[in-house]
């Protein structure tokens, strides 16, 4: 989908009506309707604000963010349909909202490819990137294993402004954020089958052939020789073998100290021997979208070219039962030295991130941020709205909340007092994988935050927020816009 600005020597507005496009899209707020009576003078001269203001007279246009009218034929509009979309009181999110709306609205017709988009109040830039994640998050169709893939229609968006020289940046931002997005996605909503570990290390591979980027793949000998015992215990139950990726993007010189991504990779967890339910097993193909989202960074990092440098670490394995798979009470010594009792094999996650946060000491890196479907308790906690967050250092879960309410694509600060620990000790290892039901995701931090003592550190338990399950089941790209505003915000 390609997305373009456009100032016009006239209004915007003037320009929208001319617009020789499929579908002419107008956003407006209750301001441009007259609700707000103190400037609904001047912009009203607009004959597309007539219509829109007769139409919201007559009630065929209701308030609300996401509330739409489609005007076929609408006088003086060279377009074959004018949208109406209401965006609320204007904030970023009520502009998603709407720009969801629109998309979604103008999903599967055909002749709805080419569509203009004026705001009656103009666009700032957070309005910008709302209305553009917002049109690609309406219009996105997964299709890789359709075997007649109907693919997006919507294939061109022209943003008309007047102040286009201020917005330029903020577009360049939405459309690699966007397309970040649509990576991870794409992989977090494909079947195990079609995304092994050795699929996600090709994906990768791609990545390392775009712009400023290099990957490097290690297969199950490299990784012995690491001695990543414990990532190495999870992956033995499968005969698909476990990869180590290392991406890197270097948009800085090499000394400076980059920021490190590692993203939970299991491409299918079925728990193991501690094996899960069947109800809504299937979900668990998504057990991979850290890793996905880290994907998806890099392929923002390459479009965008900001002046940073990060690191992308990606362990990938399946979590199957088997002959030869890892059985509860199994110790297994982790590249950190560190002991682990392995009381339930479906507390799997940690034991492939432990190794991963081993390995970005190396790298002496100025922080490193997991990034981990790793909890059921974590959607207990805090449902579907918001990322749990946990971080070693204030300032650090200062900024990761700021950039989550930035990009909305939210998290929220989860503690990490030591008593938290206490149950994940053993008679039999330094440590054991799990500790009691209470505090599920609190625990599992507690257990990463042991290998991540060297640099400051934050976790993502992405557990709520990778994908929706139900009628619209499917990838979120979840927390591809969090990072990516974090990771920005460091030039
Ligand atoms: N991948 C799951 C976490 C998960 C479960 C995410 C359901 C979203 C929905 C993880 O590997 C897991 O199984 N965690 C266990 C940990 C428990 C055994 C301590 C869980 O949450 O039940
Ligand atoms: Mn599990
Ligand atoms: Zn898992």
């Amino acid at each position: 989908m390609n997305f373009h600005l456009h100032s016009p020597p006239t209004q915007a507005l003037a320009a929208l009506a001319r617009s020789d496009c499929d579908t002419a899209v107008l956003f407006m707020g209750n301001e441009a309707l007259g609700k707000e009576p103190a400037k609904a003078k001047a912009p009203a001269r607009s004959p597309l604000l007539k219509l829109a203001m007769q139409l919201a007279g007559q009630g065929d246009f209701e308030a609300g963010a996401g509330k739409l009218v489609s005007v076929p034929a609408a006088p003086g509009v060279v377009a074959q349909r004018l949208l109406l979309a209401h965006v609320g009181d204007g904030t970023p999110a009520q502009v998603r909202k709407a720009a969801v709306a629109v998309a979604g609205s103008l999903k599967g017709n055909t002749h709805a490819k080419r569509i203009s988009l004026a705001a009656a109040s103009g666009f700032d830039g957070p309005q910008l990137r709302a209305a553009i994640l917002g049109l690609a998050e309406g219009s996105y169709v997964y299709s890789s294993t359709k075997s007649k893939p109907k693919g997006r229609h919507l294939v061109s968006v022209e943003v008309i402004a007047d102040n286009v020289d201020a917005l330029q940046a903020d577009l360049d931002w939405a459309v690699a954020c966007m397309r970040g997005i649509e990576l991870a996605k794409e992989w977090g909503n494909r079947p195990a089958n079609h995304a092994t570990p050795v699929h996600l290390a090709q994906a990768a591979r791609a990545l390392g052939k775009t712009p400023k980027t290099t990957c490097e793949v290690l297969g199950p000998k490299q990784i012995a020789k690491l001695k990543m015992g414990s990532f190495l215990a999870v992956a033995q139950g499968s005969r698909n073998e476990p990869r180590f990726i290392v991406l890197k993007y270097q948009g800085a010189p090499a000394s400076v100290a980059p920021h490190v991504l590692v993203g939970k990779g299991i491409t299918f967890d079925t728990g193991g021997i501690s094996l899960k339910p069947a109800a809504e097993m299937d979900e668990m193909k998504f057990d991979m979208c850290g890793a996905a989202s880290v994907l998806g960074v890099f392929e923002a990092l390459s479009v965008l070219k900001p002046a940073i440098n990060v690191v992308g670490l990606i362990p990938t394995c399946e979590n199957m039962p088997g002959g030869d798979a890892l059985k509860p009470g199994d110790v297994v010594t982790s590249m950190a030295g560190q002991t682990i009792e392995v009381l339930n094999t479906d507390a799997e996650g940690r034991l492939i991130l432990c190794d991963a946060l081993t390995y970005a000491e190396r790298f002496k890196p100025q922080s490193v941020v997991d990034i981990a479907t790793l909890t059921g308790a974590c959607v207990v906690a805090l449902g579907h709205v918001r990322t749990g967050m946990y971080a070693s250092n204030d300032e650090l879960a200062a900024q990761l909340t700021r950039a989550g309410d930035a990009a909305q694509d939210p998290c929220w600060r989860m503690p990490l007092d030591d008593e938290y620990a206490e149950g994940l000790k053993t008679h039999f290892a330094d440590v054991a994988n799990v500790a009691g039901r209470a505090g599920g995701s609190i625990t599992a931090a507690k257990f990463l935050q042991r290998f991540a003592a060297k640099y400051d550190w934050a976790h993502l338990d992405i557990a709520g927020t990778a994908w929706k399950s139900g009628a619209a089941k499917g990838s979120t790209g979840r927390p591809v816009g969090l990072l990516l505003q974090y990771l920005t915000d460091q030039t």
